[in-house]
């Protein structure tokens, strides 16, 4: 325990974690509880750690409140997958259980690499849970507060390096997972094994979420600076030697709340790949010992990191784990987007990136998203990969194969040429109907967001620029909106917070331009910056840059003085 928890009162799920039985609770008497379709108390939480959320659908909320009747309670749930790699038969049963066992039908793809299930019923949660096991899916530690899905970039040109890239993904995931056996007595009705600790993670658990990736610059792609503990991959001739380690990332904040700001990774410096869960390890134990258990809106690492100092921690890390960090190798970010099409590998597969409009795989009127995806699973030998800007990847296509691929592809809306930079570089986060947090829309509001931008991208004959936009339905960063170019935050209903000037390769912090504004305020304004923008900009330069050299906003440089200054 840390100094400073000695002396506060710690947060409610301090205790609820402790008093779990290492994160049983007693889920499996409310499974059997038939009154309810929701969970009880303290196990409305501990089934985040399995990889649930309990969700009710907003839209139909005062319509049975009306009636009399609780909320219609689901949950939604949220795979284990790093790097975001699913076989085609692992998606087969997606599909089929989506269709057959969820109140939405999709499957969507998220900004962390994986899919959830939205809408499903108590009864059908035991059985949701033993058909992924069957394919070799799970969902543990997938929310709460532990290390979650670890990412890796999805770059499928340099093959062998994104190989061992994943791989270690792969095994950070698995030696930071809980050591409990509590997923598989309460949901594969495995043995009952006694837990007596934790060793990584503690017997508290962390203090709050933890998000781990592997990037191989120069893509960018899982936002380093969202996560908690980044491994940058430093190849040398296209082999992997080591990894510069980056700590401290997190985007989340509060309205109102200036003790709480959106904050870049620190560069701790370079290690070899021997050291790798050693320092995964490490981070981790730093964090589970320092974080603050008191309040969780300051809990997070990037806060530790503020609060110790960056040196300090990373001092005690090295102490922790005997591994000293040598001096940070060069690297560099250039991009973040997904190249939506078909690239050639190195090792000579080809791979085709879908686009997916905010990761929603359903089956639309006019585009048969989810029936697309199925037929090429169906017929698709390689691996299919869930990108971190929520698209998929057919990958691994031998040349024989790509006719046949792309034709169901272009037959079922996956492949749209009319699909605009704009429209691939925007992003949304779930909010409404399913995100108890959502203060405004954003994944439904998206799509006409889009067209109006483009309108006004169009209107000042730039129709082929884009900007990076991204919507979220609260302050809590899942679209990853405060590292957009223009981000969008939800306020209220219709009303937004709009932040400019992050830039192209994920480096800049945005910063406030306009408060609770709605549609028409905005957008107006955009017109105006787009045709600025159209018209002055240097060479190149990106709209989130323009912003900036302009000093229409000021640079966010240090986020703990600059970002609500
Ligand atoms: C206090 C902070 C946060 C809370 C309480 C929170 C809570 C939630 C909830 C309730 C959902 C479920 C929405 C739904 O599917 O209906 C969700 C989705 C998600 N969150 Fe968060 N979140 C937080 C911060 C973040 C941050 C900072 C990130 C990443 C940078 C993130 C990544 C995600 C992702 C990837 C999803 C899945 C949906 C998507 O792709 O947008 N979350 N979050
Ligand atoms: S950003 Fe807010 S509204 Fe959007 S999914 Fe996350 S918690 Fe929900």
């Amino acid at each position: 325990m840390s100094e400073q928890d000695k002396n506060v009162k710690l947060s409610d799920n301090e205790r609820l974690k402790r008093e779990s039985n290492f994160l049983r609770g007693t889920i499996e008497q409310d499974l059997k509880d038939e009154i309810t379709g929701g969970f009880t108390a303290d196990n409305f939480q501990l089934i985040r750690f399995h990889g649930m959320y309990q969700q009710d659908d907003r839209d139909i909320r005062g319509e049975r409140a009306k009636q009399k009747l609780e909320p219609l309670h689901n949950v939604m749930l949220r795979a284990r997958m790093p790097g975001g790699i699913i076989k085609p038969e692992q998606w087969l049963a997606i599909d089929k259980f989506a269709d057959e066992k969820t109140s939405y039908g999709s499957i969507r793809l998220t900004t962390r690499q994986t899919f959830q299930f939205h809408g499903v019923l108590k009864p059908n949660i035991k059985g949701m849970h033993q058909m992924l096991n069957s394919v070799g899916i799970d969902s543990i530690a997938t929310a709460g507060d532990v290390n979650r899905n670890v990412l890796c970039t999805t770059n499928p040109v340099e093959s062998e390096l994104h190989q061992e890239a994943y791989e270690w993904a792969a095994k950070i995931s698995e030696h930071l997972l809980p050591k409990t056996k509590a997923y598989a007595e309460i949901w594969l009705n495995g043995e009952k094994a006694e837990t007596t600790e934790e060793p990584i993670l503690g017997s508290n658990y962390l203090p709050r979420k933890f998000k781990t990736t592997v990037t191989i610059p120069p893509n960018n792609e899982v936002d380093v600076h969202a996560n908690d503990l980044n491994f940058v991959a430093i190849a040398e001739a296209g082999k992997l030697v080591g990894f510069n380690v980056l700590v401290g990332g997190g985007l989340a904040m509060t309205h109102g709340d200036t003790a709480t700001y959106p904050r870049k990774a620190d560069d701790f410096g370079f290690i070899t790949l021997e050291d790798t869960l050693k320092i995964a390890e490490h981070v981790v134990s730093v964090q589970r010992d320092w974080g603050n258990r008191s309040n969780r809106k300051n809990a997070k690492t990037k806060y530790t990191l503020d609060r110790v100092g960056s040196d300090v921690f990373k001092a005690e890390v090295e102490a922790r784990s005997g591994v000293k960090f040598a001096p940070s190798r060069p690297f560099e970010f250039t991009h973040r987007g997904d190249r939506i099409g078909w690239v050639e590998g190195i090792d000579g597969k080809h791979h085709l990136t879908l686009f997916i409009q905010s990761g929603r795989i359903l089956d639309y009127p006019d585009k048969p998203l989810k029936t697309g995806c199925r037929k090429i699973a169906e017929v698709h030998q390689g691996d299919m990969r869930m990108t971190a800007n929520q698209n998929l990847i057919i990958a691994g296509v031998p040349a024989d194969q790509k006719a046949v691929i792309e034709e169901i592809a272009r037959n079922h809306g996956l492949i749209d040429d009319k699909d605009t930079e704009q429209r691939k570089n925007s992003m949304a986060c779930v909010a409404l109907p399913t995100c108890p947090l959502a203060m405004a829309e954003a994944e439904r509001y998206l799509p006409s967001l889009v067209e109006k931008t483009e309108a006004l991208l169009a209107k000042h004959g730039i129709p082929d620029d884009s900007i990076i936009m991204r919507v979220v339905g609260c302050p809590n960063g899942c679209g990853r909106a405060m590292l957009a170019e223009a981000g969008l935050v939800g306020k209220g209903p219709g009303k937004y917070n709009v932040y400019l000037g992050g830039n192209l390769e994920g480096t800049r912090i945005p910063k406030l331009y306009l408060e609770n504004v709605g549609e028409d305020v905005y957008l107006d304004a955009f017109d105006k910056l787009i045709g600025q923008w159209a018209s002055e900009r240097n060479d190149g330069e990106c709209f989130g840059d323009f912003v900036i050299r302009k000093g229409i906003v000021a640079e966010v440089k240090v986020s703990v003085t600059d970002f609500h200054a």
